[in-house]
């Protein structure tokens, strides 16, 4: 495309906005379970308005935007005051799970750099579900990740036992997930804990999905187990408001135990020839609209508000739970919150998301063991018995081509 010479009108551009969605995976019906977090239209308008309130200021800027800067004060003490965090303990708003992930992991970097880590390349270990948003970090900064194995023992959970012989003394950084994104199940951030305790290595845990989701479905009787700063050991945590905190994407959040970690987050240069400038996190601007949609949305939901989303998002997994069960296939480990994989023990999950995919849903899969993925929102409420008559006619035309197949073969060479 060239840049037109004449600006068109916006009512003509509206109309061409429109017109590109139409081959986009079709979330608002329901049958995307990936990327989008959709808790309905009320919540929807809301993010939109609260975004467009301050989306021309700039998270940048706090003493020009108090109000921001409160709004962000705001966010994280309520993270705080759902993640357990002691008195002291302190974070910032971040553009999204990768961005938190970085920074934790550069505070981790920067603290062990101070307490005299050993010369040489820095580590950090974490289990092979871990998000590849720490690989990423690594790659940046120049960090060695060691990835260990899961448990074999069908539980999907990382191996601490092996972790923590993974561990040396140039290792910056343990990680837990809760939940992991693959499998959606949560690590023992307990006995994560115990380990990094012991060796006094930084414990981070991955709650970008669970953070804003695990402390409402315990609330409603999930048993979810000891993960945040509950747990002795657990350093930073990063949590995303994008995701199961249902705020318009671009707002994460990345916790520390206390002022004396976060300390080591922050950038501040006064050596240049601008005016001096401290900045929390990665991004120099920081759209306010993000942060303003998240204070909006989570005082508009409130404890109640996410108890009843959360508790529909889990209803809607035990369904499909059940359901997929039923059609013979196994559900990895045991999943708590609003992810769920699965397999079929004789055909291919990837033969049968491409059946899925013709009939017009948009989900995921998980590559080890070869799996179907489901990242559910509330408004899957609708869609799971849906799906799941999808799910066993995909099944069956996989079956089908399998059979016709083979009898193709045979008749050729009989
Ligand atoms: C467990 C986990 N951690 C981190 C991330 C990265 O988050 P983002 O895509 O917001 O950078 C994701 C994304 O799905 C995730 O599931």
């Amino acid at each position: 495309m060239t840049m037109p010479e004449h600006g068109q009108p916006w009512a003509v551009l509206r109309d061409a906005l429109k017109q590109k969605g139409r081959k986009d995976a079709n979330w608002r019906d329901g049958r995307t379970a990936v990327y989008v977090f959709n808790a309905g239209e009320a919540v929807a308008e809301i993010q939109k308005e609260a975004y467009a309130a301050y989306m021309s200021e700039n998270g940048l800027g706090p003493l020009a935007f108090p109000s921001l800067a409160q709004m962000e004060r705001d966010v994280i003490d309520m993270a705080l005051g759902l993640l357990h965090g002691p008195e002291g303990a302190t974070g910032a708003m971040t553009s999204g799970g990768t961005d938190s992930i970085t920074m934790a992991i550069k505070t981790a970097r920067d603290f062990a750099r101070a307490k005299g880590l050993e010369p040489g390349p820095a580590n950090i270990v974490l289990p092979q579900s871990a998000h590849l948003a720490f690989d990423k970090a690594c790659h940046l900064m120049d960090i060695e990740v060691r990835r260990v194995p899961l448990r074999q023992d069908g539980s999907y959970q990382a191996d601490v036992a092996a972790m923590a012989m993974a561990c040396d003394a140039s290792t910056l950084m343990l990680v837990g997930s809760a939940p992991n994104f693959p499998h959606g199940i949560m690590d023992p951030i307990e006995a994560l804990g115990a380990v990094a305790s012991a060796r006094e290595i930084w414990l981070h845990v991955d709650a970008c999905v669970g953070g804003y989701f695990a402390p409402f479905a315990r609330r409603n009787g999930v048993p979810v187990p000891p993960f945040d700063f509950e747990v002795e050991g657990v350093c930073s945590i990063s949590a995303d408001l994008h995701k199961y905190g249902y705020a318009a994407k671009g707002a994460s959040t990345v916790l520390f135990r206390s002022e004396a970690l976060y300390a080591f987050m922050p950038f501040d240069l006064k050596g240049w020839s601008g005016a001096p400038m401290k900045t929390p996190t990665l991004s120099g601007t920081r759209p306010g609209g993000a942060i303003s949609a998240a204070w909006a949305i989570m005082n508009h939901l409130g404890v109640e508000g996410y108890c009843r989303l959360q508790g529909e998002v889990c209803d809607t997994r035990e369904r499909i739970e059940e359901g997929v069960r039923a059609l013979g296939f196994e559900v990895l480990g045991k999943p708590l919150l609003g992810l769920i994989a699965f397999r079929h023990p004789d055909v291919h999950s990837f033969a049968i998301y491409g059946e899925l995919y013709k009939r017009g849903w948009f989900t995921s899969v998980t590559k080890e063991p070869p799996s179907l993925h489901l990242m559910l929102s509330p408004r899957h409420a609708d869609y799971a018995e849906d799906y799941l008559l999808d799910l066993e006619a995909s099944l069956a035309a996989v079956r089908a081509g399998t059979a016709a197949k083979a009898e193709a073969v045979q008749v050729r060479y009989s």
